[in-house]
């Protein structure tokens, strides 16, 4: 039961819902709030407390915007006075001739006042006050008949539920357009991928999706703003011009567009939006352009309505940002650091006043993320200096025809296999000599810390590479003096230091040679560990992960990486080459290991039969810090031999490679 109202109480309402509403005019027009969340929110408590116990209600309460139960359907709205649509302007000349057709129209030649305001990319809607009360906010529709969307516009804050002070007409619709800020819409649509719900295609949809929404409740969290610009049907006042009734909307704490500025003439307008462009990648809300009215009403009067469009306002159309177009097809680059990237080739289609041929992708994740095909249908944008981009796939274009393009195996540059980490996003290829990489990758094996070649650093590599003489690490070696000397920058005395210093960084160790080959994750620190746990290059061809993970400081990632670049062949056979070529490593770190295991860098082979199973032989081995290899070569230490020997026996005994029994083999263990 409500209590008994007094004036006292009433008094107090009305000043919470004054005080409140003007709260909202500072956070939500203004954008300055003056009171901290806490004051505000003790406030609304306040009022709703009173509003319930005495069952009174202003119809300007904030409490009133909220709490709306949803809606069958929309009931229509027939508008007093039509709201029309624009013509279009698209450049300058456009522009002069507006300028020329309103003077003709009027029969005039003096220059006409113009207002020029930013073109929001929204949806256009009406609000109708009566005696200062919003009673009714509908939709354009069809400029005739609209949709009653009152309690949704309700809920959005910046929007007077009544008109304040003295000077308010009987009756007044006011046009504007409630439009989504970009952040929001982007928030809005990572939350409606996370709940697979699809996305929206840009803000303008955004906020027209929020307002036609027949559960308000929804329209409440959306965050919408409007920005009102014009008058309809109106009865019990009179405004001169465009920018009277805008300083009208601003005193009854309306909000207004971000710019209304007022131009003499039309060369005035062309200057003015020539800096709202510039000024529009900086705006947090899309506008497609600028609006261009005649200022004074008796003028717009004067010009009156061509069919569906008034004479005395025209919109200018800033380029586009986005366009529609069909992807040819997919490829994938390879870029200086190994990553294999996918792009998209278009069907070519002209965005801001550039034609755009193709894509990046990004990356696999992303373009599964986005489900984007082969055939595809794609809204692309290219804002400002941003590089074009997918926004998303137009699913309804699609026709079942369309094709994935899947992570390739192999490199599109040099066909090796490509690797991909599974934690990570990127997919490599990682073979040394890959011609997407190679300069890239012989830079920094000349660099100091690595090879140490004096003279052959980026410029030079460059120079080197771009007159085909190296197209390979191997090709390194090749040099000679008179192919430099044929080259610009070089003269008798620089060759001769180049290939000195090409010569001398033959000696190396192989600490320096690990972290000069660039495999992924191994720097300096790396090379190291790795220098001091391995005698030989060769120790590492086939290594295992396990085993390299044995080092405290390797974990897996960096384990794979470097399994993985071993386990390439055409890395091996780049460092096969290089060694063939005089290439001289030495391990001085190897001696510095702390706990020396008493197989460590030696390679054995196992031939005939054993004591033990093959298998459990191996593992011993390889705990041990030795190797098994399925061949003899040079580089084999030992040949375990059991019974009924194989070839590999007459293979050691060739190659001189030390052949022990399966005892012997149990000593060295020991
Ligand atoms: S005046 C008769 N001013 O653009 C003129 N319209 O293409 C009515 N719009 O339906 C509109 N910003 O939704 C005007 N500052 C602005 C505007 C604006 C956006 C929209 C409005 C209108 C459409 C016309």
């Amino acid at each position: 039961m409500a209590e008994r109202l007094t004036e006292e109480i009433k008094a107090e309402i009305k000043r919470l819902v004054d005080e409140i509403n003007y709260h909202n005019y500072r956070y939500y027009v203004l954008d300055s709030p003056v009171i901290s969340d806490e004051d505000y929110d003790r406030l609304l408590k306040r009022l709703k407390e009173l509003e319930e116990r005495y069952n009174y209600i202003l119809p300007d309460s904030p409490t009133q915007r909220i709490g709306a139960p949803p809606l069958e359907k929309f009931e229509k709205v027939r508008h007093k006075e039509p709201m029309l649509s624009l013509d279009n302007a698209f450049n300058e000349e456009d522009l002069r001739e507006f300028d020329r057709r309103v003077k003709r129209f009027l029969g005039i030649t003096e220059d006409v006042q113009y207002t020029v305001e930013p073109k929001y990319d929204g949806l256009a809607i009406e609000l109708s006050y009566v005696k200062g009360l919003l009673q009714k906010a509908s939709t354009r529709g069809d400029g005739y008949e609209g949709e009653d969307v009152t309690q949704n516009i309700k809920t959005i804050k910046s929007i007077p539920l009544r008109i304040e002070g003295t000077d308010i007409p009987e009756e007044i619709d006011i046009r504007g357009e409630v439009y989504m800020n970009i952040d929001e819409f982007e928030r809005l649509n990572k939350e409606r991928e996370k709940s697979g719900e699809p996305l929206f295609a840009n803000p303008r949809n955004a906020a027209a999706g929020s307002v036609r929404q027949l559960d308000p409740s929804i329209t409440q969290k959306r965050k919408l703003h409007l920005a009102c610009y014009g008058v309809g049907a109106i009865k019990g006042k009179e405004f001169k011009s465009q920018i009277e009734f805008i300083e009208w909307l601003r005193e009854k704490r309306f909000p207004v567009p971000a710019i209304v500025k007022t131009a003499k003439d039309i060369q005035e307008v062309i200057d003015i939006i020539k800096e709202m462009e510039a000024l529009r990648e900086k705006w947090p809300f899309e506008t497609d352009g600028a609006v261009i009215k005649v200022n004074d009403f008796s003028l717009q009067k004067a010009l009156g309505v061509k069919t569906r469009e008034p004479r005395w306002a025209i919109a200018y159309k800033f380029p586009a940002h986005q366009a529609t177009t069909k992807i040819l097809d997919i490829r994938a680059s390879v870029g200086r650091t190994g990553v294999l990237t996918p792009y998209a080739i278009f069907e070519p289609v002209r965005i801001g006043g550039v034609t755009v041929t193709r894509s990046t992708l990004h990356n696999w994740d992303e373009m599964e993320r986005k489900d984007i095909r082969i055939g595809d249908t794609v809204l692309v944008e290219r804002a400002g200096d941003v590089i074009p981009h997918v926004v998303m796939v137009i699913k309804e274009k699609r026709t079942g025809r369309e094709k994935s393009f899947p992570v390739p195996e192999k490199c599109p540059e040099c066909g090796s296999k490509v690797v991909k980490e599974p934690e990570e996003v990127a997919v490599r290829c990682i073979n040394m000599n890959c011609p997407a990489q190679v300069q890239e990758r012989i830079i920094h094996f000349a660099s100091r810390a690595a090879m140490n070649i004096e003279g052959l650093g980026e410029k030079t590599v460059e120079l080197l590479y771009s007159n085909g003489l190296i197209k390979s690490f191997i090709d390194i070696y090749k040099l000679k003096k008179e192919d430099l000397l044929k080259l610009p920058r070089f003269a008798d005395k620089s060759a001769q230091n180049l290939i000195e210093a090409i010569e001398a960084s033959k000696k190396t160790t192989l600490g320096r040679f690990l972290f000069a080959i660039g495999i992924l994750h191994v720097g300096e620190y790396v090379a190291k560990l790795l220098a001091r746990s391995f005698k030989n290059l060769e120790d590492l061809y086939h290594i295992k992960k396990e085993k390299l993970m044995e080092i405290p400081q390797i974990g897996e990632k960096i384990a794979r990486s470097i399994y993985e670049f071993f386990n390439n062949p055409e890395n091996i056979k780049t460092l096969e080459t290089m060694k063939k070529m005089g290439l001289r490593i030495t391990n001085p770190d190897y001696t510095q290991r702390a706990e020396k295991r008493p197989l460590d860098g030696l390679t054995f082979v196992i031939t005939g039969t054993l004591p033990k199973p093959r298998k459990e032989i191996e593992d011993l081995i390889e705990s041990l810090g030795g190797h098994v290899s399925s061949s003899v070569s040079k580089s084999t230490d030992y040949l375990i031999a059991g019974e009924e020997p194989g070839s590999k026996l007459e293979k050691a005994r060739t190659l001189g490679v030390k052949i022990i029994s399966y005892e012997e083999f149990l000593k060295l263990t020991s």
